[in-house]
């Protein structure tokens, strides 16, 4: 777990962040959203001691960072930098392999381990022998990930990880790194200005405003709250995100029996469905309900009891 409390940085007399309370919980996934200088970066930095903060205190798992030796506490955090951050004069397998490297790891395990994270980012092989500058934008940001994962840190401070990747490959990352996250459970701190992949990877979400947090929780309880400031901030393409998020299955509550779906009425897999395929077959039909198969038993899905749980924030 890590707490941030009452904690105030400036740069000079720039304030930067104003304040801070907020929790990033023990293998939880917190997307850090919020407009360009509003101070992502800087709470990152401080939370791997880049920083220092002029106020407030940070723990780690119960113990202030401040008096932690940041080598200790960074070879528990992997760190994927804002705009990459790659060593220049290091070949890639290089820069992947540092911390490994200052853990002691044999060389041929630290190999191995190259090749696993450059196989799972989407790399070729022989990329472990490249420089920075031989690799595009987006392949130097992927570098950057295996970096961060490199010595399978219980923490993930992952800044715009994917901002320079093509959507193809962003989603594999993203799909990829949830894979990963069922299995091993880390504690990770995520900024993004892409409030799909917000919405798909958070549980929870922390929207911030200059300097201050603004309003913080998992995807679904936001959408039920009315702080205007969020929901301008988020936008109308948060809620189709969100019905997009969960399968018809994960909220069978709103299911009720089928009789009374009038003919011509969609037709969706609960399994498999997300909300927002609900929707849609309603909106292709014409139809104010969907059919739901439940393994093989059918039910109906109908637009006022979405809409109700919507609105009532219980979805
Ligand atoms: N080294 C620095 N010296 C002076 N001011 C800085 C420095 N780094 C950041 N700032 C200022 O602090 C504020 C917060 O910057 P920060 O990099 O944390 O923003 P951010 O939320 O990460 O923005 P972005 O989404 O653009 O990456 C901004 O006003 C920025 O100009
Ligand atoms: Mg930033």
């Amino acid at each position: 777990m890590i707490e941030l409390g009452g904690v105030s940085k400036s740069y000079g007399a720039v304030p930067a962040l104003d304040g801070i309370d907020v929790t990033f919980g023990t293998g939880q996934v917190c997307m850090l959203l919020g407009p360009s200088g509003c101070g992502k970066s800087t709470l990152l930095k401080l939370v791997n001691r880049l920083l220092r903060p002029d106020a407030g205190t940070i723990r780690v798992d119960g113990r202030d960072i401040g008096e932690l030796e940041p080598e200790t506490l960074r070879r528990g955090m992997g760190y994927a930098i804002q705009g990459v951050g790659l060593f220049p004069h290091m070949k890639v397998a290089e820069n992947i392999g540092i911390v490994p490297g200052i853990l002691g790891w044999p060389r041929a395990r630290i190999r191995d381990r190259v090749a696993e994270l450059l196989e799972l980012v989407g790399l070729p092989a022989d990329y472990a022998a490249k420089y920075p500058r031989e690799m595009s934008g987006g392949e130097a940001q992927r570098v950057g990930v295996a970096r961060a994962l490199a010595a399978d840190p219980a923490i993930l401070l992952m800044d715009e990880p994917f901002g320079a990747l093509d959507p193809v490959n962003r989603q594999r990352l993203q799909q990829e790194f949830m894979g990963i996250q069922r299995r091993l459970r880390k504690t990770v701190v995520f900024v993004t200005h892409d409030i799909g992949e917000a919405v798909r990877m958070a549980d929870k979400l922390v929207l911030m405003g200059k300097g201050t947090i603004l309003t913080e929780g998992p995807p679904l309880e936001i959408a039920g709250r009315a702080e205007l400031v969020a929901k301008a901030f988020l936008g109308s393409g948060f809620v189709l995100e969100l019905l997009e998020k969960y399968t018809v299955l994960d909220h069978r509550h709103l299911l009720v029996p089928a009789e009374g779906c009038p003919p011509g009425t969609g037709r969706v897999e609960a399994r498999t469905a997300t909300l927002k395929d609900a929707l849609s077959a309603m909106l292709l039909a014409g139809r104010d309900c969907v059919e739901v198969d439940l393994d093989g038993v059918p039910y109906r899905l109908r637009f006022e009891d979405l809409t109700r749980a919507f609105a009532g924030n219980t979805l």
